[in-house]
């Protein structure tokens, strides 16, 4: 990913490599506890939303950037708005990434001592309450934590392409047929049927502002969206590429895989017992006991399979996060490519020691009411991811001219001419006004 003069070779894997930043953690983790703390179906519903109204024209507006200028946001920015503000845009492509490495870094850890726990089949029998002690012990998570941190800033300096997208290749599907493995047996459970309503009967009286920022936050955490990944993802779409297809491609993937795992893991929760409001550590509670219930073997294999494709889609994406910041070293500050990777993953590793304490010994420090976990992921998914679609949307929308905007999303006026209009419509007026309207009452509240 580093030369720039190299393309994706086809759609399929400009798709892939979207795909494969896009779907992590945050379909598999983030999505079903958010979904549970939140209201259930009514979420997902203004989750939906917020896909078609705000990731697509946010996703367009950073593919049109990135593919024009073939830059990533800092160069990008200093070439389309030469001597202005904008630029500073490409701030957020530095603190963003740094703070999301972080805590991201944090559950990557919890899915490699899962890993580890299947390995040694303490996940065959009962599970309950084995995630709090887990999760509020000291050196254990945080030892998880480095590794994850280490792997994914090892991958970025040996090189994404061999590796890791081959793998990635090999893992999504895997992946995808545990999940529907995962769906089918747990709506077998006694009790199950209680979760797949709640997943599917809205009550509308549990949407307010917060449920709102919460799905639209999600949307762009899960989309990769708002720090610029997209955008130097599509630096290196082919020149005839159909930006808007690989935009509705990859979101159609990520979509599929939020609500599978949301699938897989409510009505175990119900099943269980397990309070769907409960927070990060739902899909670490409720996975193992699903395990636990299928025969011994069956959910040995099982177990090992999920948690080690789990890992893999979570490397895939931190290492997307981890790339913005160090393009931006590299490219803007003219540091070495392995001294940048070293110094954001040492900052992200100091980060992510805090929010990793932060469960157990550090669970009292607390800001706003939450804790130092919390906050982080709030102040990034709540407010800079969107901040930063914000600004993109604006930039493309109002900044850069009609035609130039046009041109690039339509590929010259080959394609997708139609509903050229409608994307710029949403992306100059509907998409800023409604991350505008989010903040504000999230702001007033
Ligand atoms: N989208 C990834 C996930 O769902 C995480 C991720 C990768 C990300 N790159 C990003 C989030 C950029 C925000 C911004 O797990």
């Amino acid at each position: 990913m580093n030369n720039k003069r190299e393309n994706f070779g086809s759609r399929l894997a400009l798709i892939l490599a979207m795909a494969g930043s896009a779907i992590g953690l945050g379909n598999i983790w983030r999505f079903p506890y958010l979904v549970g703390q939140n209201g259930g179906a009514a979420f997902i519903i203004v989750y939906l939303v917020s896909c078609f109204v705000l990731v697509l024209p946010i996703f367009m507006a950073e593919s049109i950037i990135g593919r024009r200028t073939r830059l990533s946001t800092f160069g990008a920015m200093k070439k389309l708005a030469p001597g202005t503000p904008w630029k500073w845009l490409g701030l957020l492509t530095v603190i963003t990434p740094l703070l999301i490495l972080g805590y991201y870094s944090v559950v990557g850890g919890w899915s490699i001592d899962y890993l580890w726990k299947a390995c040694t089949l303490r996940l065959t029998h009962d599970t309950a309450g084995l995630f709090p002690i887990f999760i509020s012990s000291t050196w254990e998570p945080l030892f998880a934590f480095t590794l994850f941190i280490v792997a994914t800033a090892v991958i970025i300096l040996l090189g994404v392409k061999n590796g890791i997208e081959k793998f990635t290749k090999f893992c999504m599907p895997t992946l995808f047929v545990l999940i529907v493995a995962i769906v089918i047996f747990g709506l077998t459970l006694p009790g199950s049927s209680e979760g797949v309503r709640y997943l599917v009967k809205p009550d509308f009286s549990k949407i307010d502002a917060g449920v709102v920022a919460a799905a639209m936050g999600q949307a762009f955490f899960s989309m990769s969206l708002g720090m610029g990944t997209i955008l130097t993802y599509a630096s290196y779409a082919p020149e005839n590429e159909n930006i808007m297809a690989s935009g509705i491609g990859t979101t159609f993937a990520d979509l599929g895989f939020a609500l599978l795992a949301g699938f897989a893991v409510m009505p175990a929760v119900f099943s269980a017992g397990i309070q769907p409001g409960e927070g990060p550590g739902l899909v670490f509670d409720t996975l193992p006991y699903i395990f636990s219930q299928m025969p011994s073997w069956i959910g040995a294999i099982v177990s090992i399979v999920f948690f080690l494709t789990i890992l893999m889609a979570a490397l895939t994406s931190s290492i997307s996060v981890l790339e913005v910041g160090v393009a931006y070293l590299v490219e803007e500050k003219g540091i070495g490519r392995v001294k940048s990777t070293i110094i954001i993953t040492l900052i992200g590793w100091v980060l992510g020691i805090f929010c990793s304490l932060s469960f157990g010994p550090l669970s009292g420090a607390k800001l706003f009411g939450l804790t130092i976990f919390d906050c982080m992921d709030k102040l990034c998914s709540d407010w800079l991811l969107p901040l930063g679609g914000l600004l993109f949307t604006l930039f493309v929308g109002w900044y850069m001219s009609k035609t130039d905007v046009r041109d690039e999303f339509t590929n010259h006026g080959t394609t997708n001419v139609g509903i050229f209009n409608v994307v710029y419509f949403l992306m100059r007026y509907l998409a800023p006004l409604g991350i505008l309207v989010v903040f504000i009452t999230n702001l007033v509240l």
